[in-house]
């Protein structure tokens, strides 16, 4: 008997215990099993590779493998297998996250070595691999045995980009004084040396900085990286750990990087670790739905599923900021316009569909606070815009499982505000102002019902146009 992928899927998931209205229709995440990082992320012969941490054994962050799928069109995706296992002395306690790169025409990869030596002491390798035709990773040894002296043993996520057509390598690593930074490398002859510590003007910036990514837009270098340690602020750094950005420019020799500020890459409760690469002139970035250490606020951990990755996002660069947009291929997904077109008006009610995309373009007129909210039968989840404060809200204190709590942040929309939302079962990804800003994160309604979307305003809106669709689910 031969089945079809489609019908090959279908079965897997049927035969699933923890088959479930919480498995998502359009994110990627696992049927069984802990996703974090994305990894490897590359455009090669055609498609595009998709990997990520994966442990596929449990719920807990333990035995990290790399999980593989594959695309041309971010629609039909090949089933997960797991391309990279631990189980080298300079592995065997995790196969960590680490980027692709094509050379010589094969598709190869640097990733971390996760080891804990007979003291129970933490050891990093920074080891190559390269994929072969049957989709494993074959392992092709260690690059980098050890870290540089002056930091500890946290010393993880080599990313590979290019300058002049040399390569060089970002990672992250912590002082010995327990600070935060990120490491350069170079490739000469090739053997990859050290190039020093990159200098920022961030000072003491928490303790580690994990997962750095080195970009180039035009004339301005962009380190995106996720520090941990950052003291919450009213509107930003309020999740347990971070995710953001400097622009500017590095100097490949001193190593210096003279930047503007942090800013925060995504302003929701669940976005961590992303990865950036580019692909037909593209650069894309994939995050990670979830948060280390908060295990406490995703219950499908019962049910043996955990986390999800982000939509793909084109990233471009605007006034020295990074925009986000979801991927165009992403509108083959829609199904079943419903149009919205209202004038002057305080209210608005919709049923949504299970899993739709939403699109609201808002002349705010006499109203000075809009709320936008989604209701799972009692349960719901707020947002709210204060045009004359520019803050933008998002309750989640009102569902009865998972995460809760507040995220505020600055938006400064004046009139006119563009909110295009992505819901689907337990994800929710918001764009606000065409991608000036992000918000990602999960939700776990109790009961399986349409969501209904209430929009509410204190005063006269002049105009309100877009609509909702149906969004299909990823195969
Ligand atoms: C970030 C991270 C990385 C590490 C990986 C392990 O979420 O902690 O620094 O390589 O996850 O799964």
């Amino acid at each position: 008997m031969v089945w079809t992928k489609t019908e090959y899927k279908e079965k897997i998931i049927a035969a699933l215990p923890m088959k479930h209205f919480w498995h998502n229709r359009f994110h990627i995440e696992m049927p069984f099993g802990l996703i974090n990082d994305p990894n490897g992320l590359s455009f090669y012969q055609g498609e595009y590779h998709i990997f990520y941490q994966w442990n596929p054994y449990s719920c807990e962050h333990k035995h990290k493998s790399w999980g593989y799928i594959k695309t041309t069109d971010f629609v039909h995706y090949t089933i997960p297998c797991l391309a990279l296992v631990p189980g080298e002395s300079f592995d065997k306690d995790g196969c960590y996250t680490g980027c692709g790169f094509v050379e010589e025409d094969k598709l190869q990869f640097v990733y971390t070595g996760n080891v804990k030596n007979d003291k129970n002491e933490r050891e990093s390798y920074q080891c190559l691999g390269s994929l072969q035709a049957d989709g494993r990773i074959k392992k092709e040894g260690v690059l980098i045995a050890k870290q540089p002296s002056g930091y500890t043993a946290h010393f993880r996520d080599p990313y590979i980009f290019y300058r002049a057509g040399e390569q060089y390598m970002v990672l992250g690593i912590q002082t010995e004084a327990l600070k935060g930074r990120v490491v350069l490398y170079h490739k000469k002859a090739g053997c990859w040396e050290f190039s020093g510590e990159i200098k920022t003007s961030l000072g003491d910036f928490g303790y580690m900085w994990e997962c750095p990514n080195m970009l180039r837009f035009a004339d301005a270098d962009v380190l995106v990286f996720s520090p941990q340690g950052l003291q919450a602020k009213e509107t930003k750094w309020q999740n347990l750990y971070q995710t953001g950005y400097i622009v500017g420019n590095l100097n490949l020799s001193t190593p210096e990087f003279s930047h503007g500020d942090f800013e925060e890459v995504d302003m929701g409760f669940d976005f961590y670790a992303p990865q950036v690469f580019k692909a037909n002139g593209r650069y894309l970035m994939l995050g990670w739905i979830g948060m280390p250490d908060r295990s406490e606020d995703y219950p499908t951990s019962d049910k043996g599923w955990m986390f999800a990755l982000t939509m793909m996002r084109e990233l471009t660069m605007k006034n020295g900021r990074l925009y986000q947009q979801p991927i165009y291929e992403i509108e083959k997904l829609r199904s079943d316009k419903t149009e919205i077109f209202k004038r002057e008006f305080t209210n608005y009610q919709g049923e949504l569909p299970r899993g739709s995309e939403i699109l609201l373009d808002l002349v705010l007129g006499e109203a000075k606070q809009i709320t936008i909210k989604f209701y799972f039968a009692l349960e719901k989840i707020t947002f709210t815009y204060d045009r004359q404060k520019e803050l933008f809200c998002i309750d989640r204190n009102k569902m009865k499982l998972g995460g809760k709590g507040i995220r505020k942040f600055k938006l400064a929309a004046k009139a006119n505000l563009r909110l295009h939302f992505f819901i689907d079962r337990t994800v929710i990804e918001l764009f606000c102002q065409d991608g000036e800003k992000t918000a990602t994160l999960m939700y776990f309604p109790e009961e399986d019902r349409s969501p209904q979307l209430v929009i509410q305003a204190d005063d006269i809106v002049t105009s309100m146009k877009g609509g909702f669709w149906q969004m299909g689910c990823i195969e």
